[in-house]
């Protein structure tokens, strides 16, 4: 069976789905796989050194489509413009798809109608449950955490101020402070970066062993609580407030907010819009020269006012919805993906290449579309709700 690995083609992806060290592992489970060229060049990984891993470089991405049985990828297909092609048009039928699909997305129904009427197996990323057993293979998870510590990256640079404690012949400059709304996966990799900057950190999370994580990471609690009943739902997972207990939680955060020099927001309810806890006018209150950096953008954002994609300046407030954060940190956060994307294969045919273990949780929860037919239970919900 041979593996293709193409070059990722949204612009400032830099990401690649394989590594040299994970080519190796995958020819020794008895792939052959094949490299487009200059795949590895966003994480400075030459055709070289794939080919010493035992891959076959290709120059032709038509021809590396053709000939694949699987095709592995970071971002969801898209038109090629060099080639003219979209990718799930160059893919043979009744191959196999593995990559990040948000297959329930509106933006991605698309493609998951095209995979599906090309016949392709599709399996997505995002859909791993985080269960002990799919840690090694939970791709949001090593991208929340490379986010996380980028966040607070992107907020640095931009801040005026310096984020720790300076001594100076002039007197004592005080550290910044650090606000992070959400505490999973982003926010408490963001604390563990505050902290190694020497800021000081304030957290809001609405549930009780999110805050008990971030106080072990020696994160100050911020007063806001909502009862239990509603804050966590199913598994354990937070849940969308009502209405009148966001109010409340908008109210508790405006004096956090004003005391703030720099904000992480990373709050999310699982497979919802982000809820909207930061208002324009919450914003205006804000300290001048403070920074709001919304991870939450591709849900919408929790912030009212942050524009997707874009870093903007409101009411002298620098405010970043810059999205695609893993690409920006592409080495490390290439070196998780593609480790990730390989246990995920090696559980996939871990029956023996070319026989797929369909019967396996982790593989059923991530499958989108097989014999021509969607099977993602998110997404046919959510194509129900949009027909
Ligand atoms: P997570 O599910 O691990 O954490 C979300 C946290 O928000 C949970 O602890 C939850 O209790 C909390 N929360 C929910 N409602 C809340 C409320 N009303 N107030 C306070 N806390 C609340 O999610 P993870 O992996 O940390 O991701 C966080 C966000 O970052 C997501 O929106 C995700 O899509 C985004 N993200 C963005 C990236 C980018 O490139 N922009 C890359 C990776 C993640």
């Amino acid at each position: 069976m041979i593996i293709a690995i193409p070059k990722e083609i949204m612009s400032e992806e830099k990401r690649v789905a394989a590594i040299p060290e994970t080519v190796e592992k995958l020819v020794k489970m008895g792939f052959k796989v094949t490299v487009e060229t200059k795949a590895g060049e966003g994480i400075f990984c030459g055709d070289e050194e794939y080919t010493q891993a035992g891959a076959e470089i290709i120059t032709d991405v038509a021809s590396l489509y053709a000939q694949a049985d699987i095709i592995l990828k970071v971002k969801e297909p898209r038109h090629n413009d060099r080639v003219n092609k979209h990718e799930i048009e160059m893919m043979k039928g009744e191959s196999i798809l593995i990559t990040f699909l948000h297959p329930a997305a509106p933006f991605s129904h698309k493609n998951i109608k095209m995979l599906r009427d090309k016949g392709i197996t599709s399996f997505t990323m995002d859909s791993i449950p985080r269960t002990s057993k799919a840690q090694r293979m939970d791709a949001l998870t090593s991208m929340s955490t490379v986010t996380g510590y980028k966040a607070v990256l992107i907020a640095a640079n931009r801040l005026p101020k310096f984020i720790p404690m300076i001594g100076t012949a002039i007197g004592s400059i005080k550290p910044a402070n650090f606000l992070v709304v959400g505490v999973g996966v982003v926010g408490l990799q963001a604390i563990a970066t505050v902290k190694r900057l020497g800021g000081i950190i304030t957290v809001v999370d609405i549930r009780p062993e999110a805050r008990e994580a971030a106080s072990s990471l020696g994160a100050k609690i911020g007063g806001f609580e909502a009862p239990p009943e509603l804050a966590i739902g199913k598994w354990g997972y937070a849940r969308a407030l009502p209405a009148e207990w966001l109010a409340k939680e908008r109210e508790a955060l405006t004096p956090l907010l004003a005391e703030s020099d720099a904000v992480i927001l990373s709050a999310l309810i699982p497979g919802e819009v982000a809820p909207i806890l930061i208002t324009d006018e919450m914003v205006a209150k804000m300290k001048a020269g403070s920074v709001i950096v919304d991870v939450s953008i591709d849900q919408g954002g929790n912030c009212a006012i942050t524009e997707a994609g874009q870093e903007i300046i409101k009411h002298n407030i620098f405010i970043s919805g810059l999205q695609n954060i893993p690409g920006r940190m592409p080495v490390h956060a290439t070196w998780l993906y593609a480790n990730n994307i390989f246990n995920y294969v090696e559980n996939l045919f871990k029956k023996g290449v070319g026989e797929l273990d369909l019967e396996d949780e982790i593989v059923q929860n991530s499958l989108v579309t097989r014999h021509g037919k969607i099977v993602h239970a998110g997404t046919l919900k959510a194509l129900g709700e949009a027909q």
